[in-house]
């Protein structure tokens, strides 16, 4: 059962088509991430759910009802925004208490247990004295969740929330959402730009393209079987190289023949066409180790040392364009040098065969 439903949702800005085609349902209780590039209509699809944006199109049903032409007030959503504004006149509790300005119905004790129960929530238990411009950035941030989370929505919706904050800040944040949203259970519906956020964070992640979404699926299928060339460089890296398919057979450029069902693919026609595969999928052999499997030969191009990484790019033999690998670092074993006989191990089913 879905919790929020939107069909066919179309989005002008004047002549400008922001919106095209969204159909999208998203579960109650789900962490949920649109992933995309900046402009690619993330935030105006966010608006649109929260009621800030009207449709030129379609229709958005919530909990089963027709919400599309309900106001923001009305909706059973609150959205924390990229920019959060807190007010610095008013203490924690004062900041947080705005978000329930609009509940005459409840006294003020009332008020108060449920700002601190919201403090409580986002680690801020006993905060609600402070000045708020005694916050630092993540708290600052928290303040604003606790504002949201305050009216008990049935869906927050979060415009880039973490990225006015550094990167430490950033991750320790990520950690505490995912933890926020299992405890109070509500649907999380994130907007970011950073494929690692949303892989890490999300349930599920829809990838959006000028105004559509291109692939919808959990953070590992994701990564491991995109749709299309796009999505594989929008998420992580991907190698790819060129190749040819006729009679079931791939011919992959540095690669040789595959017979097409041992790669994943979906339908196949004869031509011209590229394969892809992630760097952590192959392996360098290093002098001295062997592979039952294929082994693919080249020259070491470039290599990038991260510690308990090395990133290397190798040139196979027959292709225009270096690969990259990924190799996990071995204490006491060196690392190639640039120049050095590649021998790539590789397996046909780490390969996506793309149309
Ligand atoms: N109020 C508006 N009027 C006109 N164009 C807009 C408006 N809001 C957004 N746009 C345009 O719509 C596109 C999508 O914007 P937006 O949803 O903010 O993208 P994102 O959040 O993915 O960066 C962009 O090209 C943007 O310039
Ligand atoms: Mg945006």
């Amino acid at each position: 059962m879905s919790l929020i439903s939107l069909r066919g949702i179309e989005k002008y800005y004047g002549t400008y088509h922001a919106l095209r085609g969204i159909d999208l349902d998203i579960g109650a209780g789900e962490f949920f991430s649109l992933l995309g590039p900046s402009g690619c209509g993330k935030t105006t699809l966010l608006r649109v759910i929260a009621g800030f944006e009207g449709v030129s199109e379609g229709t958005v049903t919530i909990s089963d009802r027709d919400m599309t032409r309900v106001p923001p007030n009305k909706r059973p959503t609150n959205m924390v925004f990229q920019s959060y504004a807190i007010f610095p006149h008013l203490t924690v509790a004062q900041n947080v208490a705005f978000g329930l300005r609009r509940r005459s119905d409840l006294n003020r004790q009332a008020k108060d247990t449920l700002v601190e129960e919201a403090l409580d929530m986002v680690g801020l238990g006993g905060f609600g004295a402070r000045a708020s411009t005694a916050l630092s950035g993540g708290q600052r941030q928290r303040v604003a969740l606790a504002r949201a989370l305050v009216l008990r929505p049935k869906v927050l919706l979060l415009d880039e929330p973490l990225s006015a904050l550094d990167k430490k800040m950033r991750e320790q944040m990520q950690v505490e959402l995912i933890r926020l949203q299992r405890q109070v259970g509500i649907t999380f519906i994130l907007v970011t730009h950073d494929q690692e956020e949303a892989l890490v964070m999300s349930d599920r992640i829809a990838v959006m393209f000028d105004g559509k979404i291109a692939q919808l699926a959990e953070a590992e299928a994701l990564y491991r079987r995109p749709v299309s060339r796009r999505v594989a460089e929008f998420i992580g890296v991907m190698n790819f190289l060129p190749a040819t398919v006729a009679d079931g057979v791939v011919d992959a450029q540095g690669l040789g023949k595959i017979v097409v069902e041992d790669l994943q693919s979906e339908a196949t026609t004869d031509g011209e066409t590229m394969v892809g595969f992630r760097p952590e999928t192959a392996t360098l052999l290093f002098p001295g180790q062997d592979s039952e499997g294929r082994v693919a030969r080249g020259t070491v191009s470039e290599v990038v040392y991260y510690g308990d990484m090395t990133y290397y790019d190798v040139r196979l033999d027959g292709c225009e364009r270096p690969v990259r690998i990924s190799m996990r670092n071995v204490f006491g074993r060196p690392v190639l040098d640039i120049g050095a006989e590649a021998r790539l191990a590789w397996s046909p089913g780490a390969l996506t065969l793309f149309r």
